[in-house]
């Protein structure tokens, strides 16, 4: 059994062929089997047994191998008389894929010339993997191919056959794919992938799979196939936002074009099919007038102004679309932020532009709605009005505030007003709004007319023409208008029983006084009145003011001489002068008057000629005729002198008298004289009495006169004492009025010495005007006084005063005592 020896890697079973084969060419056939890929001369059979010969007969009887032609691939050995292998024989080479590989020759024995067919099989061993034609497949595979789908995988090949054959397939494990093998029909298997899951391409884009296949041998053999499945891309994954709703929150007053917002779709597609356009979907025209959409960033801005007054709120839809149409849509929201960018809005919804001054406090002015766009603190706003003013807001439901007047008005103080209603709001950066109401303040008669002064003192020449305007007055009404214009009128009243209406007028119009007389200072030297001045209002409201007229005395009358008075029968006095009479003897005394006062009545007296010059002289003042020098003997009896009498007028008037002086020691003298003279009508002791009188007048006059000084100097302090005791005490006794500062007491003194002429008056109405028959010292006495105070002019000096009264008063009274 060499042939078992030989076969060491043979398994039992292919013994068992072995035997029966040999069995088989012992009966007919020659039979052999050998392995596949033996070394050259590996013993295939015992043809010399099998032929029944001894191996040295082999060559002896020229057996050898005939084959038709063909490479052989066995020989003989002689000398073990064995069939070995004449080379490697590859059973694949020879049979193919043939089942069984049988080799058929035939051995020729020469010397009998007999042919023994033989054959040999040639058993396959595994000495061949398994192939693929390809290293690797690739392929790709569209992601949306449905599972299930078979893709045929190529073939491999083993060239072996049987168990070393190819036997079966394995896939590497891939979760989207598995093997199937189908079983063809005669052939070889057929293996084939099929697609167990869906694709994703997003999830993995390439698979990478090993095919292997395998044989029975053993050791087993295998070979692989690297497949590359690359998957398509299809456009199943639409864009997907990365928010379901977009919100965004932004102040109003952001610029244009500000981004506001990105919106983000993505899809994890390829190519066209991951390219996202964003747009706008089923926007209303708001939206698409004020936001713009970048296509391709998703960036959303403004176009138009952001007006949180308008919308607060915006809402649109995005829409997000791929290069093959899958869409997805997002909501956008965007919430307008306010920002105090409007100021609040004044309406006056009704207003009156005028408004009595007498209206109550709380007369409506206007009603006044403050509105503000804004929100929130923005948009509250709050109402002010100056705090100067008279005016005050109410606050009402609503923001309505109501104007009104919070204390009375006067038009006198402010005629108009032009109120600034400030509104504003809260905002942090406030916003405010003026607005002007313009109220006139309309008048009504609550003033009266305003005399300039207390009250006037008004100083007229006498003599004034007729017609004359002589003063004016003036009152002012604070109101405006009728209310304001004023009509002067003269309270009636009667002056010396004529009414005053005669004495003078007054123009309604211009306030302007006219005297309708010509006044005498002689006559009455003032006037007390009172001017009505009245508005045109309704009611008229009047007031009036006391005007005191002085009647100012003019030079209009000459002295006139009182003594010696011109003789009614056309003879002169004669005066005596004893011609022991030493120097200064008074001879006798010129008396004159003149009916004005003050300086216009100051007589001055002067000798103008003079029989015998030098002898007499006269007081300048006094009036007094004295001699200058010791008469002699030689000096003429009768003396002629002409006295000029002057007063200090402007210009003096003057008046002249001659007097006759007899010069003797004594009456009788004068009588024995006369001779030679013009003798007196009646030389009577009138003459001589007259001396006397004289004398006991000039001594009495002196002192009477620093009696009555005296007593006016006591009278006016009791007075001033009484006034004052007055003032602290018993104001009742006395109209207040006539405490008023230094004018009242003025004014006291004046209404006092008034009263006490009235006084007079009624009882001896003419002897007010000084006449030449005086009849009361008293009365006399005032009117001095009176005329000093009236008439006296401010340069005069206070003893200059005393002097002309002393002097008038003198006068008056001698004439009072001539009288008699
Ligand atoms: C969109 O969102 C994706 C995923 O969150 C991110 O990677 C990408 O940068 C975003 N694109 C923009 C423009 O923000
Ligand atoms: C009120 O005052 C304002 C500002 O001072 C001014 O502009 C306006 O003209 C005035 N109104 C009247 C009616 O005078
Ligand atoms: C003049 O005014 C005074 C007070 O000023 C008043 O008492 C008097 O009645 C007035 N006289 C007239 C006539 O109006």
């Amino acid at each position: 059994m060499t042939i078992r020896g030989k076969l060491t890697r043979s398994s039992g079973l292919m013994l068992l062929c072995l035997f029966l084969e040999l069995l088989e060419a012992r009966a007919g056939n020659i039979r052999y089997s050998v392995p596949e890929e033996l070394d050259k001369g590996s013993f295939v059979g015992n043809i010399a047994q099998d032929l029944g010969l001894e191996p040295p007969e082999l060559a002896q009887r020229g057996v050898r191998i005939v084959s038709r032609g063909r490479t052989q691939l066995f020989a003989l050995n002689p000398r073990s008389g064995s069939l070995v292998t004449a080379g490697r024989i590859d059973r694949e080479e020879l049979c193919a894929q043939s089942a069984r590989c049988l080799v058929s020759f035939n051995i020729l024995v020469e010397d009998k010339m007999k042919l023994f067919p033989v054959e040999v099989e040639i058993i396959d061993i595994n000495d061949n993997t398994p192939q693929f034609q390809l290293e690797e497949l690739e392929f790709k595979m569209n992601e949306i191919t449905t599972p299930g789908t078979r893709i045929p995988l190529p073939f491999g090949q083993d060239l072996d056959v049987g168990i070393n054959s190819l036997q079966s397939y394995q896939l590497s494990s891939n979760p989207h794919f598995s093997l199937d093998v189908q079983q063809g029909v005669d052939g070889p298997q057929h293996p084939e992938m099929v697609l167990q899951s869906p694709l994703d391409r997003e999830a993995a884009a390439v698979h990478h799979l090993v095919l292997t296949a395998s044989d029975g041998g053993d050791p087993v053999r295998s070979g692989t196939l690297r497949i590359r499945v690359q998957v398509v891309d299809a456009n199943d994954n639409p864009p997907a936002f990365t928010q379901a709703q977009y919100r965004t929150r932004i102040s109003e007053n952001v610029p244009l074009g500000t981004r506001l917002l990105i919106v983000n779709a993505t899809d994890p597609d390829e190519g066209a099919n991951g390219e996202v356009t964003y747009s706008f979907h089923n926007v209303d025209h708001r939206v698409a007038q004020i936001f713009q959409l970048n296509s391709y960033t998703g960036e959303i801005a403004n176009k138009e102004p952001l007006d949180f007054e308008e919308y607060n709120m915006y809402s649109m839809e995005v829409q997000a679309q791929d290069g093959a149409g899958l869409m997805a849509r997002a909501k956008v929201l965007v919430e307008v932020l306010d920002v105090n960018d409007n100021a609040p809005e004044v309406s006056i919804t009704s207003v009156t532009t005028t408004v009595p001054e007498n209206s109550p406090p709380g007369a409506i002015i206007a009603l006044i709605n403050v509105h503000d766009q804004d929100s929130e603190e923005n948009g509250r706003t709050t109402c002010s009005i100056p705090g100067h003013l008279p005016f005050k807001l109410e606050r009402l439901v609503d923001n309505y505030y109501r104007l009104v007047t919070e204390r009375t008005l006067d038009r006198e103080l402010t005629s108009e007003y032009n109120i600034t209603v400030t509104a504003t709001d809260q905002g942090t950066a406030a916003l405010s709004t003026d607005s002007h109401i313009y109220l006139q303040v309309t008048d009504i008669n609550d003033n009266p007319p305003a005399f300039h002064q207390d009250s006037y003192s008004a100083y007229v020449p006498e003599n004034n023409p007729r017609g004359a305007s002589i003063f004016s007055v003036k009152a002012d009404d604070a109101d405006s208008n009728e209310n304001a214009q004023v009509t002067y009128s003269l309270v009636e009243d009667t002056i010396q029983g004529a009414p005053l209406s005669s004495y003078l007028s007054i123009n309604s119009d211009t306030g302007v006084l006219y005297a309708l007389r010509s006044f005498d200072y002689e006559q009455f030297r003032d006037l007390q009145l009172r001017v009505m001045a009245r508005d045109s209002g309704n009611p008229p409201l009047s007031s009036n003011v006391s005007l005191s007229l002085f009647v100012l005395d003019q030079n209009d009358n000459t002295p006139e001489i009182l003594y010696p008075a011109i003789p009614t029968d056309g003879s002169t006095g004669v005066e005596l002068a004893p011609r022991s009479a030493e120097p200064g003897y008074l001879v006798t005394k010129v008396v004159a008057v003149d009916k004005d006062s003050g300086q216009n009545a100051w007589l001055s007296y002067r000798l103008l000629k003079a029989s015998e010059p030098g002898l007499f002289t006269v007081g300048l003042h006094t009036g007094e005729v004295r001699t200058a020098r010791v008469l002699l003997d030689r000096d003429a009896l009768k003396q002629s002198l002409l006295v000029a009498v002057q007063d200090h007028g402007q210009p003096p008037l003057s008046a002249t008298v001659t007097l006759t002086v007899a010069v003797a020691d004594s009456i009788p003298d004068v009588l024995a004289d006369l001779g030679s003279l013009e003798s007196p009508v009646h030389p009577d002791d009138s003459g001589l009495t007259l001396y006397l009188v004289v004398a006991v007048a000039v001594v009495s006059c002196v002192f009477l006169a620093f009696v009555i000084v005296l007593l006016a100097l006591r009278l006016r302090r009791w007075h001033s004492s009484r006034l004052l005791q007055a003032a602290s005490g018993r104001l009742t006794s006395v109209p207040a009025s006539h405490f008023v500062g230094v004018d009242g007491v003025r004014a006291f003194l004046q209404t006092y010495s008034h009263e006490v002429s009235l006084t007079a008056d009624s009882r001896k109405s003419h002897l007010i005007f000084p006449q030449p028959n005086y009849a009361d010292t008293l009365i006399s006495q005032e009117s001095c006084e009176k005329k000093d105070f009236v008439s006296a002019p401010q340069s005069l000096l206070e003893d200059e005063k005393e002097t002309f009264s002393q002097v008038n008063f003198c006068n008056e009274f001698i004439i009072y005592l001539y009288e008699k």
